[in-house]
């Protein structure tokens, strides 16, 4: 049994999207959070800035006693995981992409056409295409860049008609061209605009990655017999500014989670200077 928090971390709050997954399925596991507010985005920056970034971050919450590390950011694990992986050779470190690869290439066929949307780095990178093709050659996949929701998201601008002009822009002619019929969320920050886009394209199947990564933790806690028991350690979650929107998002999902469960969920929230760690 060991009952230190996971680590999670993500350039804001997108990573808060994979949250209620974990606690559906692992409600005795806590939490340890950063979202790093103050230099969101990530996705049009340098590799070597996202490293600088990711790097410290990972400092931190291993210097807090995380068990493990999650990158709850499509950004992080396509840019920097092995040097993560490096620096922390003894916990797990998870990233993200892996396990929503292993969803694509279990779930779909070649008659199947598949459209991945991340940031500008995850689709520079190329990792989802190469991690999917390693599991089946034939799949047709195409990517897309979609910068300006990111920031969008962070500011809360969400329920309305920018955000929908906003999906159009960069996915009409994107999902029409290619034919999309499965569509990845490849972007931690994108489940939280998932009612748009299957509003304004009600036909897809949707991929969500920070639902797939839980199924990766269950197993990696598993085969390590790292599960958490009945605790009463904290959830805590850091931003290095902590906007209202960020506040906001978690008291949603925990307000969710408290109602299935009242007990277990206390949430603790901290702004922490950058330049401190
Ligand atoms: N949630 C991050 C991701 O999954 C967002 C990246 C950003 O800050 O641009 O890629």
């Amino acid at each position: 049994m060991d009952n230190r928090p996971i680590g999670f971390f993500d350039s804001g709050l997108g990573g808060l999207t994979c949250i209620p997954h974990l606690m559906d399925v692992m409600p005795e596991e806590k939490i340890i959070y950063f979202g790093d507010t103050a230099r969101t985005p990530y996705g049009s920056k340098a590799v070597s800035t996202i490293r600088t970034f990711s790097g410290q971050i990972a400092d931190f919450l291993v210097s807090k006693g995380a068990k493990m590390i999650v990158i709850a950011c499509n950004t992080v694990s396509a840019t920097c995981l092995d040097e993560l992986r490096v620096r922390f050779p003894d916990i797990p470190v998870l990233g993200i992409i892996a396990p929503a690869a292993e969803a694509v290439a279990r779930t779909c066929s070649v008659s199947n056409r598949i459209g991945i949307i991340g940031t500008k780095a995850t689709i520079a990178s190329g990792a989802y295409t190469k991690l999917i093709k390693e599991k089946n050659r034939e799949l047709e996949i195409y990517e897309a860049a979609c910068p300006a929701f990111v920031p969008l998201i962070e500011e809360g601008i969400i329920t309305n008609d920018i955000m929908d002009l906003t999906i159009r822009h960069y996915m009409d002619a994107f999902s029409m061209e290619h034919r999309i019929d499965t569509l990845v969320l490849g972007c931690t920050h994108y489940p939280l605009i998932r009612p748009n886009i299957e509003r304004i394209y009600p036909g897809f199947r949707i991929i969500n990655p920070s639902e797939e990564i839980v199924n990766d933790i269950y197993s990696t806690l598993k085969e390590r017999d790292m599960f958490a028991g009945e605790n009463d350690v904290d959830n805590v979650f850091y931003a290095s500014d902590l906007s209202e929107n960020f506040v906001k998002m978690i008291d949603r999902i925990f307000d969710d989670t408290r109602s299935r469960d009242d007990t277990r969920v206390r949430v603790k929230f901290k702004n922490l200077d950058i330049d401190s760690i």
